[in-house]
Order: C-alpha cells, then sequence, then structure tokens
C-alpha cells in the first residue's frame, strides 16, 4: 500500500493549553471559587476542588507527559487571585511558582505562551464591580506589569484575555458563568473595558518587552443559517458572528467596537495585536425562534450528520477550522490555533477530530496563511467551569480520586504527529482510520 503525508511549516508549534482555574486546584480567592460554592451552578455541586494539583506540583510531571510526547510548546495561564490576592498585597511566592514554570519549559526546550486571564477575576475585584466596572481595566494593567516584569525573562508570547466573548456571554447573557446575569447594558459595559483591559496590557507588555509578542484567543464559533430560504436566520447568523466573532478582534485592529445596536470608540486599542489567536471547537446552525429562550440566540443545532461528542458539546465539523482560519488570515497577522479539542472520556471520536481538523490546518498553511502553531485543549482532564468533570478533554484522563493520570490513544497519536511535524497516512489508518479517506482520500 502507498503512503502519503502531509507536513506543516518549519517551526510550527505544537502544544496543548491549559487555564489556571482548571488545573491548579485550591484555588479559593476567585469568583469561580464563590460560583461554585453557590448551589445550583455547577452540574451535581461539582468543585475543581484540588483540580489536576498542579499548584501542588503536578505541573511538571504533566510537562514531562508533554516533553516526552514531542509537545515543543504549552499554552498556560497565571491566576490573578494569587499574584494579587488583596488589592494591595503581591504574593512573590506565588509569581515565582510561574516563573517556575515558565524556566522549566523553556529549559525543556518548549515555548510557553502565557495567558494573563481566563475567566477568573479575584474576590476583591469582583467585589468592586469586576469588569462592569471602568476601573477594572486600569487594575488588570497593574497585574500584567507585574507579572510581566517577572515573567519576560522566559515569555515572550502572550494572551492578554482568553475568550473575552463567551466571558461576556456567558457572564452577562446566558448567565452560566458569574456573575450569572442576563443584562445587555451591563454586558456591552464588560464588553469594551475588556477591550480596555487588553489594549492596556498589550502597551505595557510592549513597554516591557519590545519584541513580544502580544495577542488575544476569540472563540471562534462558525455559525451559518439553518434555513437558507429564511432572511431572518441569515440575519441572525449576521449579527451573532459580527457580535461574538468580530467585535472584539476588530477592536484591537480599528480601536472601534462595534456591538451592532451600539458602537463605541476605544481609540488606544487600534492596532494592538501581534498574532491572531483561535480556538475553534465546532459550528452551530442557528434559526430565528420567537420561542427560543433567547431569542437572540436563536435555535441551534449542528449541522446533519456530524458526529457529535458525548455529552452533545461539540459537533465534528473540520470545515469550520479552515473557515476560522480564514477569518483570522484577514486581519493579515501571524494567527495560531490557541484551543481546539473534543470532550471525549473514551477517546472514540477524539482521535477522528484530531486528525480532521490539522488537516485543515494544513490546508490553510498551504496557502501560505501565516499559522504558526497549534495548542490542543487540553493536555490533561481538568475542571470544565459549569460543566465541572462531566467533560473529559484531556489527551491524558484524570482520575480525580487518585491523581492518576490515563493514557489516551490520542496521546500516542498527537505525539507522533509532534515529532513528524505532520500526518501520514500510516498514523491515520492505526489511531484514526475513520478519517483516512477525508485526509487521504483514494485517488
Ligand atoms: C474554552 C475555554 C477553555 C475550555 C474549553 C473547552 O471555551 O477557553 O477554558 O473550557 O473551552
Amino acid at each position: 500500500m502507498s503512503e502519503a503525508a502531509i507536513h506543516f511549516p518549519r517551526g510550527f508549534l505544537w502544544g496543548s493549553a491549559t487555564a489556571s482555574h482548571q488545573v491548579e486546584g485550591r484555588n479559593t480567592n476567585n469568583n469561580w471559587y464563590a460560583w461554585e460554592n453557590t448551589p445550583g451552578k455547577i452540574i451535581e455541586g461539582q468543585k475543581s476542588g484540588i483540580a489536576c494539583d498542579w499548584w501542588g506540583g503536578r505541573w511538571k510531571e504533566d510537562f514531562d507527559r508533554a516533553q516526552q510526547t514531542a509537545q515543543n510548546a504549552h499554552r498556560f495561564s497565571i491566576e490573578w487571585s494569587r499574584v494579587q490576592p488583596k488589592p494591595d498585597v503581591w504574593d512573590d511566592e506565588a509569581l515565582d511558582v510561574y516563573v517556575s514554570m515558565a524556566r522549566d519549559l523553556v529549559h525543556r526546550g518548549m515555548t510557553p505562551l502565557v495567558t494573563l486571564h481566563h475567566f477568573t477575576d479575584p474576590l476583591w475585584l469582583t467585589e468592586k464591580g469586576g469588569w462592569e466596572s471602568g476601573e477594572t481595566p486600569v487594575l488588570f494593567a497593574a497585574f500584567v506589569r507585574k507579572v510581566v516584569g517577572v515573567l519576560k525573562e522566559y515569555v515572550k508570547l502572550w494572551v492578554t484575555i482568553n475568550e473575552p466573548n463567551v466571558y461576556v456571554l456567558s457572564g452577562w447573557v446566558e448567565g452560566a458563568f458569574p456573575p450569572g446575569k442576563n443584562d445587555l447594558t451591563a454586558a456591552m459595559h464588560v464588553y469594551a473595558n475588556l477591550v480596555r483591559g487588553h489594549a492596556a496590557a498589550y502597551h505595557i507588555i510592549h513597554e516591557l518587552q519590545p519584541e513580544a509578542q502580544v495577542g488575544t484567543a476569540i472563540n471562534y464559533r462558525s455559525v451559518q443559517p439553518a434555513r437558507k430560504w429564511m432572511p431572518l436566520d441569515g440575519l441572525l447568523a449576521n449579527f451573532q458572528r459580527q457580535v461574538f466573532n468580530n467585535a472584539f478582534a476588530v477592536a484591537i485592529t480599528t480601536g472601534k467596537l462595534d456591538l451592532y445596536f451600539r458602537k463605541i470608540k476605544i481609540p488606544e486599542a487600534a492596532g494592538t495585536q501581534d498574532f491572531v489567536g483561535v480556538n475553534y471547537y465546532s459550528r452551530d446552525l442557528v434559526s430565528f425562534d420567537l420561542e427560543a429562550a433567547d431569542i437572540r440566540l436563536g435555535t441551534r443545532t449542528f449541522p446533519a450528520g456530524a458526529a457529535v461528542s458525548p455529552t452533545g458539546f461539540i459537533a465534528n465539523v473540520p470545515a469550520g477550522m479552515y473557515e476560522a482560519l480564514k477569518w483570522a488570515h484577514g486581519f493579515n497577522l501571524p494567527i495560531l490555533v490557541t484551543e481546539n479539542g473534543v470532550e471525549d472520556n473514551l477517546d472514540t471520536l477524539r482521535p477522528r477530530y484530531l486528525v480532521e481538523h490539522l488537516h485543515q490546518v494544513w490546508r490553510a498553511a498551504n496557502f501560505n496563511w501565516s499559522i504558526k502553531g497549534y495548542f490542543h485543549w487540553s493536555l490533561v482532564d481538568n475542571f470544565e467551569w459549569e460543566r465541572g468533570w462531566t467533560q473529559r478533554f484531556g489527551l491524558w484522563g484524570l482520575n480525580t480520586e487518585t491523581q492518576e493520570r490515563i493514557r489516551r490513544p490520542s496521546v500516542d497519536l498527537y505525539a507522533a504527529i509532534c515529532k513528524e511535524n505532520g500526518i501520514s497516512s500510516q498514523m491515520v489508518r492505526q489511531y484514526a482510520p475513520d478519517a483516512l479517506d477525508t485526509v487521504f482520500p483514494p485517488v
């Protein structure tokens, strides 16, 4: 049988992504701790607890795993509530832990990508109004100055704010994240303040480290009208694309935040990204529906025929990855896939999902779009926000009772890909035979 292979650009970053609250454990000073301790907020009342015990030191063994399986990069985040436990207190020991993590990655020959805000806020900040308050971008900037000042020796790649679009939607529209509101006016303030916070962070990072590469990680949802003949579905899809996918990334390009019904000028945000970070998971078909729980969200379904993950969270639509990269390419900047993955405890869909999504990344890279790397979500199962431990996104599984890591077949598939800087038909045949015809179509 003849063998075929596809290859990625030289120097491609192959990593996985994590976030502080989801892996560290024992985070008791942020808004998610409070949320987890509010009845009814997390599925089955689950808690992050000690999570993957990274704060107990297990980050090191997980970095061993990443390194031993040929990953050459890792994305992790800094927990603001640890570094600044009170408005006037900086915790140097906590900062030292993050320095150790970054240094350790560098010593392993792995490139660190550091996220400065990944959904969680210190409790003291929440008490001051959190991101609804105009003071928060300034407070965030002070935190960024502190962190970048010590980490810049090891870190050059920064994500300021993870998924500002999800943060606003989940916290102020759907109410699944703290503060659990449904308040459009407040949502717009938060969106604008996140843009201001990003812009302030961008300028500070470049002041401290001129060679830094700074971006965000936008959750790009491939939203399409469910009924092509129905103009209202088209309108709704356009509205969602604008507010969810475009608004933030365009605001930090032009200095204008366009929320469809309201436009806000934030001039200091113009030109404040050096790369576009894309988190892509799935596609939604939306229909306008007067009876939908929220008319602005409409009724959402997955494309017919797409394989769906065990908890019904993600449909395997690799074409959406290509669409996301095309969108990112429109900004004329380098691109990083900062997250992509699927929750799949038994690892039945993940190998195929992984290979088919990477195939689309490869297609995009072949147009010479400047795609610099891919970070799989996630290295090890971790605490999935309001969905708790019911969703298992890790290459490695986690037994939360014993902290034992379970090596899923995807570990070896991803290792083979990272090592080869490419995908061969032999790998696909071995690990994801159901993807063979898509990635290497028969001639
Ligand atoms: C993204 C988040 C990340 C993780 C994945 C599954 O929206 O950035 O923390 O929860 O989804």
